[in-house]
């Protein structure tokens, strides 16, 4: 299969993640194209004897690990998961992240806030120093219109998605409308988030400011990975 550079980063970093899956373990599986790769990977070592299972971030998750042979279950069953590996639309220097491109943000905070580790899979295009890109909010769709007031009194500017394939709103494996906000440069993405959290009627950002401390971000770049912070490298 021939990737483009964007496809063959993604591919090595999703791939070294899945080789940190342990025997016996269990795991979330993020939402999105990176940890397609990661499957797909670990669907090879399915077969090469690996026993595990996965907590997946969304229907998507779902369908794709089913695919690969992964057996799923779920948090009621697993409160505490031994790793997640998931994607992310920018990372930033302290590894804080946003997250939410494909709506799947809500159900990922939750299974990373389960998960001993979070494995972050990217290509170089999502690394930058600060967090300046769209932050999805997941909203009650009963209070988009209060939650869209709100951010806009906080400086963002708030377009409630729309679908491709339907008219009208993008509604998310939860049943709820996403408001994707642009703020600039967030100069306090923990303060931010916690203030996004406080509006009634919103479900969760796509700000993931509170993980920093177990986070390690695998950057695909093409001829190997580069592991952010270095000193969280594993043994590979
Ligand atoms: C899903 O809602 C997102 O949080 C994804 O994890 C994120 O957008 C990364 O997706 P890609 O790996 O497709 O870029």
């Amino acid at each position: 299969m021939s990737d483009t550079s964007g496809e063959r980063e993604k591919r090595e970093a999703g791939r070294y993640a899945a080789d940190l899956v342990g025997q016996g373990t269990v795991i979330g599986l993020g939402t999105g194209s990176t940890v397609f790769f990661a499957m797909e990977r670990l669907g090879e070592r399915i077969k090469e004897g690996l026993e595990f299972a996965g907590v997946p971030t969304s229907y998507q998750a779902a369908f794709r690990a089913r695919q690969y042979g992964i057996p799923l279950t779920d948090l009621d069953e697993n409160l505490i998961l031994d790793l997640t590996i998931d994607g992310a639309d920018q990372v930033s220097h302290d590894l804080s992240l946003i997250k939410g491109r494909g709506g799947a943000q809500v159900r990922e905070k939750i299974v990373a806030a389960a998960s001993r580790r979070l494995y972050i899979v990217v290509d170089e295009s999502k690394c930058a120093s600060h967090l300046d890109a769209v932050v999805p909010v997941e909203v009650l769709p009963f209070a988009w219109a209060t939650v869209t007031g709100r951010i806009a009194t906080l400086g963002g500017r708030p377009v409630l998605r729309e679908g491709q394939g339907k008219d009208g709103p993008v509604i998310t494996d939860n049943g709820n409308f996403i408001l994707d906000c642009s703020f600039g440069a967030l100069s306090d993405p923990a303060g931010m988030e916690g203030t996004l959290d406080r509006i009634p009627g919103v479900v969760g950002s796509g700000i993931f400011a509170g993980f920093t401390k177990k986070t390690i971000v695998i950057v695909g770049g093409g001829s190997g990975c580069r592991v952010l912070p270095p000193s969280r490298a594993p043994h590979h």
